[in-house]
């Protein structure tokens, strides 16, 4: 890997990494698009990060800035997500085998969820930076993950894997959640910039992974949950989850 790309879309998502990467060493900011670009070394790995902010196409625009104007030639997005399932928590990790979108409907011109002309609905993950997020992630749970749930009094967290459903959507209604869990029952997780990204990548062959912690379960609840952990937990996962991912790639 040559220059890793770091995405989050909120600054509370991507932790302590930009100070981190400022206290380890140079790091030239370059401004572009309403976005600033940081590019250095985070924990020893040559890196570009970024905020996206959110949607997909805030998310496209920047992984394609990162890879055309950084030369990224691999992307980790990092940040939170609403729990689709009974057994995706509060406090939960998911790590993306697969991503799709799951408010776009071209039909009946194109099959539903399918990318016009591009004949997928869902894009892989990079298998060896998943493993990698994955392994952080369960390194983080087992070195923290106890002290995590009694800080912030969430239930012990556990890591899982599998698809994530983004969408131009804050999904915080039992209708929309039902919906959505009808529509993709092997969804683990909803968000609103990852299969943005995971398409960009796709289409110029550039391997990409998304870890997302689960800041509510997207019903009625999920706007004050997400606040919530959004200020006072998701750094904490962020920071614990990239550290480890950067130094064991480093
Ligand atoms: N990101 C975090 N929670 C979410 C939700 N409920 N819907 C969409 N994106 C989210």
């Amino acid at each position: 890997m040559k220059r890793l790309g770091i995405m989050a879309a909120l600054p509370q998502e991507l932790g302590d990494l930009i100070a981190q990467m400022q206290a380890a060493g140079e790091v030239r900011t370059v401004a572009l698009g309403r976005r600033e670009y940081y590019v250095g070394e985070a924990h020893g790995v040559p890196s570009v990060v970024t905020l996206a902010r959110i949607g997909k196409v805030a998310a496209a625009a920047t992984a394609s800035a990162l890879i055309h104007v950084f030369e990224a030639d691999a992307i980790v997005f990092t940040g939170v997500a609403g729990g689709l399932r009974a057994d995706v928590q509060v406090g939960d990790i998911v790590v993306a085998d697969a991503l799709m979108q799951h408010d776009l409907d071209a039909s009946p011109l194109f099959p539903r969820y399918e990318v016009p002309l591009l004949d997928r609905a869902r894009f892989d993950a990079d298998r060896a930076l998943s493993d990698a997020l994955a392994a952080a992630a369960d390194a983080f749970i087992a070195e923290e993950g106890a002290t995590v749930a009694e800080r912030f009094a969430v239930a012990a967290p556990r890591m899982r894997r599998g698809l994530v459903a983004s969408g131009d959507r804050f999904i915080a209604s039992h209708e929309a959640l039902f919906a959505l869990r009808d529509a993709l029952p092997d969804a683990l997780a909803v968000e609103m910039e990852g299969a943005a990204i995971a398409q960009v990548c796709y289409e110029h062959d550039v391997p990409c992974a998304v870890v997302r912690t689960i800041s509510d379960t997207a019903d009625a609840a999920a706007p004050a949950s997400f606040a919530e952990f959004l200020t006072a937990i998701a750094a904490t996962y962020s920071s614990g989850i990239l550290s480890r991912f950067l130094r064991a790639a480093g």
